[in-house]
């Protein structure tokens, strides 16, 4: 025994069962890398040739592959590269595609050299390749994130030359290799007031992309789950997930092949784009997180909301709760004015609300969606003092006063456009399409951005603004900017984000205490490169409780319950008049916030909100700090069960709803699941549940019985340790 292991010591050279990265020795020279999480290997190999080939990606129980197996290019089924380009064989999606300036449009990479770096503290694989014969330098990063099961892949490309062009026709943030098997791909489908949706389906030979080509995320978002198990009981198995940080166009290319590989490609789409590289020039991709597990799509969903959460929220505010808000929008629409606003406020106050949010409809102009975008001054009619007086009475009420802008846009008739009719996107000799009777600003411009920079911060410093409701109605369509150089127009898509993007960091910078939440149209902009910059995310416009249990537990697969904001409103009503509390319980899941007419609410109603406002605060610390199990999915049948663990154990909340009738042993559902199984307690501990008390491996094995007895009902439990 003692043999094997130092014949096994000696054949991985350098490897250390502790480290995340590290670099495979053998016979004296490298031979490859491996990074390790906590329940997944990913090893990649430096061949004789000096190629850079991933070799595998999966459990860590085949940790000894790389030693075991010789996969040098030629030698395996299926090779692919760490950096796949175009050149050679073209069968493999490509994540970097370049053009020379003598016009050669293949690429050859060979490796130079690799060294683990510290990246923001995490141990990171950084490889430098170039071509063989073309001044391109490319460079590859691994970030690992053991405790997430997860890394981050992007890519730096420099033009080393000195004087000439390279056209980067396409460049991603990087690929993986999953080993042959039979898969299932899980996404978002969705769109405007149906976000989110999960739909599964098998992936086949062939490409399968999901993109956005108009800086929308509606039809699909930027996230990915893979797993070669059909059924939807997804708890034991193997998947692959990830999403890109990126909120301008993007592309995930997932490739199968008849043997079963499949590579998953994404980043930046550069649909209608290009970047020219000058000399000395460089150019980083946004990132894209990649994780693995055998846990199953629900741990994988923890994972990521983990990851999300204490990683790529911002740093000052990602433990703090989510206050409660009001938002005006059902209320009073674009109709909004100080009485009206103060009259809600007081109502608001009463049920316990700690931020009120006046949305669309109080700058110049804004009577309608015709007219104002761009004009970010209060509207003079609707606020004859300003907006001062109305926060200030907020303010004294004890709430913390927020305000809706769409800073990218303008309308046509503002005086913006007017003085600018240049600073929008469109092409003079085309058609322009009015979309909500708007238009895009150009916001690749300098000037744009400097115009912006200063009407927001004349906004957030000269009133007590705690909080930006941050919308953007429209996609990008004619992206013409007429008067820029011919390369910059085909990099105006590019610039507009990265503008963007410099924009919200420097808002962040000036004025740290506010807080900003993201909204396109609802949930139409959600991604990691969103959630690094905005503390919270509008989940949708459709605010129907039976639809929101979708919409919600789609968008739990991907982001934390901390970021999703959902409002109790009247939506429902005359169609199935769910009772105030279930739509108090749906709403509770995530932000929790009232976008009602209170002003027009009986005393009934307020007596339940009040109640169910004071409820939510006392469990707000374990829906939005905690770990979601999600046990039973609206997807799969008519019961909904979510329960939220805190991160000690010490308590859990859980949420069940009847989204219609389906009376005990009518159905398979109701015939299987009479007892609902807890999770994520701490087995030997003793839980408070009501007035029983149970052991938490009671709760897990046995379980409780469903809770809810009539159709369309729900019920909040909260569970203690003792
Ligand atoms: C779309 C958002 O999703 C709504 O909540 C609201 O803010 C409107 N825009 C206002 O125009």
């Amino acid at each position: 025994m003692m043999r094997r292991c130092i014949a096994l010591l000696l054949a991985f050279g350098s490897w250390r069962a502790s480290a995340q990265v590290d670099s495979v020795v053998r016979d004296g020279r490298l031979s490859g890398w491996e990074l390790q999480t906590r329940s997944g290997v990913y090893q990649i190999a430096l061949t004789g040739q000096g190629e850079v080939v991933p070799v595998y990606y999966g459990p860590r129980a085949h940790a000894g592959w790389l030693s075991a197996q010789d996969r040098a290019r030629g030698n395996g089924p299926f090779v692919l590269d760490e950096v796949p380009v175009r050149g050679k064989y073209a069968d493999k999606v490509p994540v970097l595609e370049v053009v020379f300036a003598d016009h050669t449009r293949d690429c050859e990479l060979g490796f130079v050299s690799a060294a683990i770096e510290d990246v923001e503290n995490r141990k990171t694989l950084h490889i430098i390749q170039r071509d063989k014969y073309y001044p391109l330098v490319v460079e590859s990063f691994i970030r690992v994130l053991p405790e997430y099961d997860m890394m981050e892949k992007w890519i730096r490309v420099r033009n080393d030359g000195k004087k000439e062009v390279i056209k980067v026709e396409n460049l991603q943030s990087g690929s993986i290799l999953l080993p042959p098997d039979r898969y299932f791909l899980v996404q978002h489908s969705g769109r405007w007031a149906d976000e989110f949706q999960l739909r599964k389906s098998e992936l086949v030979s062939g490409v399968r992309t999901l993109q956005s080509r108009d800086f929308y995320s509606f039809e699909n978002t930027p996230w990915f789950c893979i797993t070669p198990q059909e059924g939807d009981d997804l708890k034991e198995c193997n998947v692959w997930f990830g999403q890109v940080h990126y909120s301008g166009n993007w592309r995930i290319d997932i490739e199968s092949t008849h043997s079963g590989h499949v590579q998953v490609a994404g980043g930046i789409n550069f649909w209608d784009t290009q970047w020219e590289l000058t000399a000395g020039e460089s150019y980083t991709t946004p990132r894209m997180s990649i994780g693995f597990t055998e846990k199953g799509t629900d741990e994988a969903a923890r994972l990521t909301s983990s990851y999300i959460r204490r990683e790529i929220l911002r740093p000052s505010t990602r433990e703090k709760l989510r206050p409660v808000l009001y938002n005006s929008w059902y209320a009073t629409g674009f109709n909004v004015n100080e009485e009206n606003q103060l009259r809600l406020a007081k109502e608001a106050k009463e049920l316990g609300v700690e931020l009120f949010v006046i949305d669309d409809g109080w700058f110049k102009g804004r009577k309608d969606d015709h007219a104002g975008l761009g004009d970010w001054l209060a509207d003079p009619e609707k606020f004859p003092a300003g907006l001062d007086p109305l926060i200030k009475k907020v303010n004294d009420m004890g709430m913390e006063f927020g305000i809706w802008v769409e800073p990218e846009m303008v309308n046509t008739n503002s005086d913006l456009f007017r003085a600018h009719p240049d600073w929008a996107l469109y092409y003079p000799t085309r058609s322009r399409t009015e979309w909500r009777n708007q238009l895009t600003l150009n916001l690749a411009r300098e000037d744009v951005y400097q115009y912006l920079l200063k009407a927001m911060t004349r906004l957030l410093g000269e009133h007590a603004i705690k909080f930006i409701k941050w919308d953007r109605n429209r996609g990008i369509t004619e992206p013409g900017w007429a008067s820029a150089p011919e390369t910059v127009q085909r990099e105006v898509r590019l610039l507009y984000i990265k503008n963007l993007y410099r924009l919200i960091d420097e808002l962040r910078q000036r004025f740290p205490d506010v807080a900003f939440e993201n909204c396109s149209s609802g949930g139409g902009r959600p991604d990691p490169g969103m959630l690094s910059r905005m503390d919270q995310t509008w989940t949708s416009d459709n605010t129907h409780p039976l639809d929101r249990l979708f919409i919600q537990y789609g968008y739990l697969s991907a982001y934390p319950a901390n970021t999703m904001v959902c409002w109790t409103t009247d939506y429902d009503a005359g169609i199935i008049n769910l009772p105030l509390e279930y739509i108090f319980d749906v709403a509770m899941q995530g932000v929790l916030g009232i976008g009602d007419n209170i002003a027009r609410w009986t005393d009934a109603q307020k007596a339940v909100a009040k109640r169910k406002i004071a409820e939510y605060k006392d469990i707000r610390r374990v829906v939005q700090q905690g770990d979601l199990y999600r046990l039973r999915s609206p997807f799969g049948g008519q019961r909904v069960a979510l329960q939220y663990v805190a991160r000690d154990t010490s308590a859990s909340v859980l949420f069940c709803y009847t989204m219609g009738p389906a009376p005990e042993g009518s159905t398979e559902e109701t015939r299987r699941s009479r007892q609902l199984l807890l999770e994520g307690l701490d087995r030997a501990a003793t839980y408070s549940v009501g007035k029983d008390s149970f052991s938490g491996a009671y709760l897990m094995t046995v379980g409780i019985p469903w809770p809810v007895g009539r159709p369309y009902r729900s019920v909040v439990i909260q569970i203690k340790k003792q």
